[in-house]
């Protein structure tokens, strides 16, 4: 296999001096809250996003090319920065838009040319399209010579994703991506935009199961989501879902009527498992947190309605393996709408438990299953200058 190195030398005949690298996560529980200033945590994983760079004056111009699509070679210049040039979610508008949310701050990309490469695959739920994101922010601030912190740089690439690709995201994403540690999830408040890394027991593994269902967020349906939260707050007379207990919610259901009344369950409940998983993880009470995390699916499957077929059941094939045999939950991860499952599984089982979901998929759906372990990394990082040489 050709590294990546040669590969990019191959295409722009120079040498990169610059490797970034941005995780996917996977979101343990608190699905849906971001956005209405819950609680939530995810964690960094291994599967990646890598730019190689050359820094070059180039014109001023910024060369792109994406190893996953290996014919297209995109020039951008300022000009090009005005949102929505290209269809929504393609990958290019993730990267203008970093690059047009800086220069909002008046810090331009410097000329040069990059390379894309990808360990996580796009539309699974895996928050590429933040890892992606967060790669061309410290790009930008590694060649201009303006860096800032992780929350401004995760802001950041938030409004990239709002005004440039049309999604109107939490902030989960691009902190995890930012702020990840290896061996830790993390308890990211999304209201007061603060992290607490909590560390995960070192006898379990993460398995990832991608169902293989592209999820598109530009669509409308998360849109649908967000919007019925905020109209549901209305309707409850406060301006802080965290100061919205169950009961007031139980209380509102004429009010609410039957989709809002859901949706703003899903809210409550998921906010409150939330502080009793972080509880139970730093506790190592396993059974409690493979319950909470069957609670939070149940929710989003039938409350918030952002599950599909494939993931309940792989969901549920989980929990069958059984928490007595080294289960310690399952849940959807990400947005929902397809993507991906998360299963926490002690690790002198997680073959065993992979061949498990992989003949459960197969006999529901007559298809392979892409499943694969993985475990909690550190967020996006450069690597030192100069110590590229391509093997050519
Ligand atoms: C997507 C968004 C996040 C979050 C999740 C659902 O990944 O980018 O901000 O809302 O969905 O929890």
């Amino acid at each position: 296999m050709i590294s990546d190195l040669d590969q990019f030398c191959a295409q722009y005949g120079c040498t990169p001096s610059l490797r970034i690298e941005a995780p996917g996560r996977v979101n343990l529980i608190g699905e849906h809250i971001d956005y209405i200033g819950g609680c939530v945590m995810p964690v960094a994983i291994e599967p990646k996003i890598t730019l190689l760079v050359a820094p070059e004056s180039n014109g001023g111009k910024i060369e792109l090319w994406s190893a996953e699509q290996e014919d297209t070679k995109y020039k951008i210049s300022p000009k090009d920065f005005t949102p929505k040039t290209i269809p929504e979610e393609h990958w290019l508008n993730y990267a203008i838009g970093v690059m047009g949310a800086y220069a909002e701050q008046g810090v331009m990309t410097p000329g040069c040319r990059v390379g894309i490469f990808s360990t996580l695959p796009a539309g699974a739920g895996l928050s590429s399209s933040a890892a992606l994101e967060t790669a061309f922010a410290l790009l930008i601030e590694e060649l201009s010579g303006q860096s800032c912190s992780i929350l401004e740089r995760a802001l950041r690439c938030q409004r990239a994703e709002h005004e440039w690709v049309g999604v109107p995201c939490g902030i989960m994403d691009q902190l995890s991506v930012g702020a990840g540690l290896k061996n830790h999830a993390l308890l990211i408040d999304c209201q007061e935009q603060s992290i607490k890394p909590v560390r995960l027991p070192k006898e379990l593994n993460l398995v990832v199961a991608d169902s293989g269902v592209k999820h598109a967020l530009a669509d409308g349906e998360y849109r649908e989501r967000r919007q019925a939260c905020e109209a549901a707050l209305e309707i409850l007379h406060e301006n802080s879902w965290r100061n919205i207990s169950l009961e007031s919610v139980l209380k509102n259901q004429d009010a609410l009527g039957d989709r809002l009344f859901k949706r703003a369950r899903h809210a409550v409940t998921e906010m409150q498992r939330v502080n009793e998983f972080s509880d139970a993880l730093i506790n190592n009470q396993i059974p409690k947190m493979a319950q909470l995390m069957q609670d939070s699916h149940n929710s989003l499957r039938d409350d918030f309605e952002v599950s599909c077929p494939e993931l309940d059941v792989l969901v549920d094939a989980g929990f069958a393996f059984g928490v007595e045999k080294g289960h310690a939950g399952s849940r959807m991860t990400g947005a929902g709408f397809g993507g991906s499952t998360i299963h926490l599984v002690h690790e002198s089982i997680a073959s065993s438990f992979i061949e498990h979901l992989r003949s459960r998929y197969q006999k529901a759906f007559g298809r392979e299953l892409n499943c694969f372990i993985t475990q909690a990394s550190d967020g996006a990082r450069l690597q030192p200058l100069n110590t590229l040489k391509p093997a050519l």
